[in-house]
Parts: structure tokens; C-alpha cells; sequence
């Protein structure tokens, strides 16, 4: 069995949605649901409990992510959505984002990465897997960037590690990134966008899976996670979106279910 394998995570019974973490502050939203107040926590019967128990959990995220790619790993398995998040399409449509250059850390088989290029935005996916790279470029050849245009025009994926890479963007999409590495670095992560993205620059935070379970990856996030990394590494909220339930990228285990997208802006 692969170290892959072998380090593939049992996540264990989640409890509650972390909905209730959200903050009082209202914000704006341009697509999807304005989130502004606490919800209650939605609690599954202990009947559910014992049917996700009997599953043994998720075989989602392997940690060896060169392993887990050279494995194998097609379109629409484990985390791969083989599709943009919808909501985020959704987001890319309204015409907000910023323009100029685009970072996708940890960005799979790219398709963020092609629906953010266009002539007026190039964007660079981060791999630090050659085989996920490869499976990048195979996409980006065929696929079309967001105004149409072929994405090899505007669409590259380079082999760096997030925490060591440098560079200067407009807008960072980060999506199942911070909940794939380990929580003992989240400081690092928001300390390095705060680095990597220019001031007035923004970050959207793609905030999934939303969970109070231990283990990972997917290690479970929440809107507070997320808050408390971005503040004091000096940005302020654009905007908290929770995605209606029709354009959910990836379905949850145990009959959880949300995302939220999450803008910042780099002070
Ligand atoms: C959970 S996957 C998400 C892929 C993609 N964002 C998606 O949603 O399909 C995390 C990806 O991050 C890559 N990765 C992990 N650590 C990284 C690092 N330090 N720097 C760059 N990429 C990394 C892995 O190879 C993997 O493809």
C-alpha cells in the first residue's frame, strides 16, 4: 500500500456546522445569500451518527500529494470538483474581481485557473505535484479562459511551494488549499498572502469543509478560522457569501452540507 494510501484520513463524525462562528458584522455579497448574523448550530441524530460510523468516514485528501496524484486521480474523484466552483463562477461573472495577475495556490487541475484568464487578468496555478501539473496543462490546452480565448494564452502552472514561493498579485483564489495543509501552518499561509498579494489586492477564500471534526485532510474550517488568520495579517473583509445550495461544488459526507466564499482586501 502507497504511503499515499496508507496516510489517506478517516474523518471522524462531524458534530455541528460551524455556521455558528460566523460574525454579526454585516457584509456585502454579490452573489449568493448576504450573510450577516449567527445561525444555529444544526446537530445530527445520534441515527446518523451511527450510519456514518458503520461507512468508516471519507477517503478524501492524502497529504503525499505527488503519490496521491501519480495514483491516478481523474476528474470529479476526491476533491476534484471537475468543474470551477460554481459559486465562484458566479463571483468571476459579476466583473468585480481584480484585474492584472491571479494566483491559484495548490491548484489541482486548474479549472480556477482558466475561468479567472482572460486578456485583461493572466493567471498562474501553484503545484507543488509534477503529475498535477501535467494534468494541468492536458486541461489547459483544451480549455477556454474566461472571456473565450484559448487559456494557454493567459493560463500557466508552475511547480513552487506556496510557503516559499514570491511574487506580487492582484487576487489570490484559494480553494481546498488551507483546508489541505496542516493546521499548524495556517499563521504561515496568512502571513505568506499577506506577502504575496499586493496592497489593495484581494484574497476569496472558498471556506470548505465547514465542520468542528478532528483529522485531516480535509482538515474542517469555518468563517472564524478564516477571519482569525486574515485580520491581523492586515485585511479587511469585501464580502461573506454563503453559496445556495444549487451551486455547491463538492457534496459532504455524514449529510453536511455548505461553502462559503469569503473576499478580503489586502490593507
Ligand atoms: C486538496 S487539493 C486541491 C486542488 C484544487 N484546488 C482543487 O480544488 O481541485 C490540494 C492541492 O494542493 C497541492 N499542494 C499541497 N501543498 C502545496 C504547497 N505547499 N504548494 C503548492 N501546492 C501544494 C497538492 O498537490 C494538491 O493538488
Amino acid at each position: 500500500m502507497s504511503h499515499c494510501r496508507a496516510r489517506m484520513s478517516i474523518v471522524r463524525t462531524c458534530l455541528s456546522l460551524s455556521s455558528r462562528h460566523l460574525t454579526s458584522r454585516r457584509v456585502l455579497s454579490h452573489v449568493g445569500r448576504v450573510v450577516g448574523s449567527h445561525r444555529p448550530p444544526v446537530r445530527l441524530n445520534p441515527t446518523h451518527r451511527r450510519t456514518e460510523k458503520k461507512r468508516n468516514g471519507i477517503v478524501a485528501m492524502g497529504e503525499d500529494w505527488e503519490s496521491m496524484w501519480a495514483a491516478g486521480l481523474e476528474p470529479g474523484q476526491a476533491f476534484d470538483a471537475s468543474r470551477v466552483e460554481p459559486g465562484f463562477q458566479d463571483l468571476i461573472n459579476t466583473g468585480t474581481l481584480p484585474k492584472g495577475t491571479a494566483l491559484v495556490p495548490g491548484c489541482g487541475r486548474g479549472y480556477a485557473v482558466a475561468a479567472l484568464g482572460s486578456a485583461e487578468r493572466k493567471v498562474f496555478g501553484l503545484e507543488v505535484s509534477t503529475t498535477a501539473k501535467a494534468a494541468a496543462d492536458a486541461y489547459l490546452s483544451t480549455a477556454k479562459a474566461g472571456d473565450g480565448s484559448a487559456a494557454t494564452e493567459h493560463c500557466t502552472v508552475v511547480i513552487d511551494d506556496f510557503f516559499t514561493h514570491t511574487g506580487q498579485y492582484d487576487l489570490v483564489y484559494d480553494c481546498t488549499f488551507l483546508c489541505a495543509i496542516p493546521p499548524s501552518r495556517r499563521e504561515e499561509w496568512a502571513t505568506q498572502m499577506s506577502k504575496l498579494i499586493k496592497p489593495g489586492g484581494e484574497i476569496v477564500s472558498l471556506v470548505f469543509p465547514l465542520g468542528d471534526y478532528e483529522g485531516g485532510p480535509p482538515f474542517a474550517l469555518s468563517t472564524k478560522i478564516v477571519e482569525d488568520l486574515l485580520t491581523p495579517a492586515g485585511f479587511e473583509v469585501v464580502s461573506l457569501t454563503e453559496v445556495p445550495e444549487e451551486k455547491l461544488a463538492r457534496t459532504y459526507p455524514r449529510g453536511l452540507r455548505g461553502e462559503y466564499l469569503y473576499r478580503w482586501r489586502r490593507l
